[in-house]
This record gives structure tokens, C-alpha cells and sequence, in this order.
């Protein structure tokens, strides 16, 4: 390998940023990883149920892609989806290539359910240990690969480059020192913001800053209202919200409220495997009636033996709490999950900044339209992860469409006041309460004056000084809350009680941009 050979810089180690990796490494560049935990912390290691592909003998690309178009609720990039649905099944057979043990049956690889898919189409590793079976496949490939990998290593900030790539600021995680590199490409692969939630089944380094860094140094981002709630994670007070797949409903298991009652049977044809967002708000009813904040998820039917190995990473971790899932259901409730937008990208994951890619959860690339059909997400990683790698390698003007609706986010001073953990927590209360699954316009309001305030108050006087987390998160919730604002119709993920309908003029992405700097003198 060429010592001249192009450098990207990864961000981040989970499904997208490590495929990113091998795929440039074999194209013949020279990748570095780095990733602010340990290599293979990330929300792909959590993942359960599967990841989606038509590879059944009774399913295709077309009817992924209809059952993807259709939970979109109308706000689906087709071309982007059509991709997404066609490449699925290849890039399944890369990570058979690197060796993924998915699970057989009788010879044949075995496929799971999911709500809103027609077709039983994932596949899965470890009965419920997709996400981890992946990510310890790959990390084991990258390390016998020798690709450079810097842990605890942080992207505090994206700053103008040329025609490489953009500077990017490093610091070691624990802020004790801090390295600007030279120009170069980079991918970000930083994930989502389900952890700026107060309830997530998302791990602690899910925080949104990618969004915030790209934000900051220009780039284009889009559909950030859309931030999808899981109705299932384990709810015993003291407990982790542990994730309790949607396949276990795939597999039989139903809703149950306090009274036994199977609500969602007459709310809905498909009941239990309903859209995603369906069962939530309905859980958030029945929870609103309850005399507790949960309901209960009862796999009671299914043998218990089913229960062990198809499900072992949920019944072990229910059965850790005290309950035997075969015989008591478990108490659930719904939590924050995915972000559907993120920064806009087009279809080779290439971003409004020259020379800045993303991929994985923090992109938008509208292939999840308003509502992200379950287990489209890891496949989403490595679909638009092959393309962003074979662009890395031959680059190409390019970048994404600017949205109709294109807000611009005025600039605020910052007066540089040091960070407090009380305000981190604080954004994580307020979004959960008033930007989560039921919002309203005055509760949006009120939240994205307060993340505005706390932006200002901590975001540095300075261009030479880094913003912290604090105030990355109160930038990148401030951008959920206007972009849900703004959004004064209900589509997906994103349901408004005074504005309870879609409306036709809601058949828009929603850009946002920040506002560019004002010329000295
Ligand atoms: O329920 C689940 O296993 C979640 C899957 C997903 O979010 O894609």
C-alpha cells in the first residue's frame, strides 16, 4: 500500500464506521478509526432482532421495498430506498464473507419478523445477538487488518480544509490533550441522539454531537424532527431499559394492559405488529390510564425452550430481574431509539461540505421517510457504507439536494460559561417530556427557547475555544425541537396533539442550515 494513498479519517465504530473500514482498507486507502469509547461500544452491539434483507424464498427487493415505502408514511426517498432494498442481499454476503455466524435452520438461513414487514426477512446471529455477533466480527477484522484504531479519541470540531478534506479537531476522551490533523476526508459514523433521551435503549456514547460539529461547520442537515420511540424496553424501576426486540412480537407475543386486556387488538389490523409508532402511542394511552407507567409484553404462549434460544439475550436479562418470561409477562414501556435524520446526504453518503461523508445513523439520506421500518438500519449502514467507500476511493462531485423547505438557523453569541453536568441532564429531561412522542406547539416552543439559552450560555466567546458536550447537546436538541416545530402535521415518528394529521403540504423534508458567517469590515 501506497504511502500516498488517500487517509480517511472514520468517526465512529459501530456497523457503518467499521464496514467503511475494511471496504477503503481493501480498495487500497489508508483508514483510521477513531471512536470516543472502546471500539466496540456503539448502538449497533445492542441491536436484536435482525437486519433486514429479502433473501427468503417467498420475498424480493420489490416487496422490501414497498413494506420500507409504506411504513415511510409518505415521506420515503424512493431512489434511495430502491438501493437500499436492492444491495441489501450483497452486502449481506459481505459480512458472510467476514464471517458472521448467522443463524440456520435445517440448512437454511433462518429469518425473523418484525411489525410492518410482509415477509418474515431477518436474518439474525445468536438468536437476539445480531447487533453484537456484528460488531465483534468486524472489530476482529479490523484489528487482523492492522487499520489504525484510536479509542477514547474524540471529534470536538470540523474546521474549512481544502481540497482533501476537511481539519478535523481531535481530543483524547478525557479532554487531556487536543491534535489538529491535517486535511483529509472524513466519514462521520458517530450514530444517533438516543441517549440526549432521558429514556433510551441507546448506550451513553449515542449523544448526537456529529450532528452538532457538522452542523456547526456548515453542512446541511434534515428531517431532525423525526426520532423514533421503541414501545418495547424492559420498565422495572432501578432497572436498565433494556431493549425487548419487536421480534418477540414477530414470534407471538402480545400487549397486555393492567387489566389483562389485549388493548391494541381493534386499534389497529396488524394489532401487536402495527407500525412502530402505532404501538407506542398506544402504549402511552394505556400507560396515561394506568395506575403504573408500564404494560406488560406476554410471551407466556411461546415454548419456553423457543423463548431461550431464539431470544437468549432478553430472556436471560428478564430472568437476571426476577421474572421467568416463560411464565410472567414483562413489564414494558417505551423509550428513544433511532434518529431517522441527521446529516443530508445523497446517495453516495456524500455531504453539502466537500470532503465530509456520512453514513449509518447520522446521515439522512430520506431512505426512512418519517418512519424507519424495523431492522432497515444496519443494512442502511452497510449499503450506503459500500457506496460512500467505493466514492472515498474515486471521489466525486456531489452532495445533497437542497430540500424545499429550507429553514436557516440564525447564528447566537456564546458568552463561554464553563459547562455544568446539571445542564446535560436537564436537556435530556426536557426533550424526553416536551420534544418525545407526544409534542405540542407550546411545549416545543418553551424546550427550544431553553436549549437555545443553555447553547449560548456554554457555547464558546472564542473560535479558537471547543464547544464541550453540553453545548453540542443543547445544538443538536435544539435542532429535534425546531425541526418538530416546524413540522405542524403528524407523519411517522413525529406526532403533534394540536396538530394531529398529516397534512399534504407535510410531504416535505425539513432542512436546516446554519446561518453563514458575517463577512468582517
Ligand atoms: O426490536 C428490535 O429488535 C429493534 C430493531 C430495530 O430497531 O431495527
Amino acid at each position: 500500500m501506497s504511502d500516498r494513498a488517500p487517509r480517511p479519517l472514520i468517526v465512529g465504530s459501530g456497523i457503518a464506521g467499521l464496514y467503511v473500514a475494511l471496504r477503503v482498507r481493501e480498495m487500497g486507502l489508508r483508514p483510521t478509526i477513531v471512536t470516543k469509547g472502546r471500539l466496540e461500544e456503539s448502538n449497533t452491539r445492542y441491536a436484536q432482532g435482525g437486519i433486514a434483507a429479502a433473501v427468503g424464498p417467498d420475498d424480493s427487493p420489490a416487496r422490501h421495498l414497498a413494506d420500507t415505502v409504506r411504513a415511510g408514511a409518505g415521506l420515503v426517498d424512493r431512489a434511495a430506498a430502491q438501493l437500499l432494498t436492492r444491495d441489501a442481499p450483497a452486502r449481506i454476503a459481505d459480512l458472510v464473507r467476514y464471517g458472521v455466524p448467522f443463524d440456520t435452520v435445517d440448512g437454511r438461513i433462518a429469518l425473523g419478523r418484525e411489525a410492518a414487514h410482509s415477509r418474515a426477512r431477518l436474518l439474525h446471529a445468536g438468536g437476539d445477538a445480531t447487533g453484537l455477533s456484528i460488531e465483534e466480527t468486524l472489530k476482529r477484522r479490523v484489528l487482523e487488518g492492522g487499520i489504525e484504531v484510536r479509542e477514547r479519541t474524540v471529534l470536538r470540531a470540523l474546521r474549512p480544509g481544502d481540497r482533501n478534506g476537511p481539519v478535523a479537531v481531535l481530543s483524547l476522551a478525557n479532554g487531556t490533550a487536543t491534535e489538529i490533523e491535517n486535511p483529509r476526508p472524513v466519514v462521520l459514523a458517530t450514530g444517533g441522539v438516543g441517549s440526549l433521551y432521558r429514556q433510551s435503549s441507546n448506550p451513553s456514547v449515542a449523544t448526537g454531537e456529529g450532528v452538532a460539529i457538522a452542523f456547526r461547520a456548515g453542512a446541511l442537515v434534515a428531517d431532525m424532527e423525526f426520532v423514533q420511540f421503541h414501545p418495547t424496553a424492559f420498565a422495572r424501576a432501578g432497572a436498565p431499559r433494556f431493549l425487548i426486540t419487536e421480534a418477540l412480537r414477530g414470534e407471538g407475543a402480545v400487549l397486555r394492559n393492567e387489566a389483562g386486556e389485549r388493548f391494541l387488538v381493534g386499534q389497529h389490523p396488524d394489532a401487536e405488529l402495527a407500525p412502530r409508532d402505532v404501538v407506542t402511542r398506544a402504549i402511552e394511552r394505556e400507560i396515561a390510564r394506568s395506575t403504573h407507567p408500564w404494560v406488560y409484553l406476554d410471551a407466556t404462549a411461546l415454548p419456553r425452550e423457543l423463548l431461550f434460544t431464539r431470544f437468549p439475550s432478553v430472556s436471560n436479562f428478564v430472568l437476571s430481574h426476577g421474572l421467568d418470561p416463560s411464565r410472567e409477562p414483562i413489564p414494558v414501556a417505551p423509550v428513544a431509539h433511532y434518529m431517522i435524520g441527521g446529516v443530508s446526504t445523497d446517495l453516495w453518503g456524500r455531504s453539502s461540505i466537500r470532503g465530509l461523508w456520512a453514513v449509518g445513523e447520522v446521515a439522512a439520506t430520506g431512505v426512512h421517510g418519517a418512519n424507519r421500518l424495523g431492522s432497515n438500519s444496519l443494512v442502511e449502514g452497510l449499503v450506503f457504507g459500500e457506496r460512500a467507500a467505493r466514492d472515498l476511493h474515486a471521489p466525486a462531485p456531489g452532495g445533497p439536494k437542497t430540500p424545499r423547505r429550507l429553514v436557516t438557523v440564525p447564528r447566537t453569541e456564546g458568552h463561554g460559561i464553563p459547562e455544568e453536568q446539571e445542564l446535560f441532564e436537564e436537556i435530556r429531561g426536557l426533550l424526553w417530556e416536551q420534544v418525545g412522542i407526544v409534542r405540542d406547539g407550546p411545549g416545543l416552543a418553551a424546550a427550544l427557547a431553553r436549549f437555545e439559552e443553555i447553547g449560548a450560555r456554554v457555547e464558546p466567546a472564542r473560535s479558537d475555544t471547543l464547544p464541550g458536550p453540553v453545548a453540542n447537546a443543547a445544538l443538536t436538541a435544539s435542532l429535534v425541537a425546531r425541526a418538530a416545530l416546524l413540522r405542524t402535521e403528524s407523519r411517522g415518528a413525529h406526532y403533534r396533539a394540536d396538530h394531529p394529521r398529516p397534512k399534504p403540504s407535510g410531504r416535505q423534508h425539513i432542512g436546516l442550515q446554519r446561518e453563514a458567517p458575517r463577512r468582517r469590515g
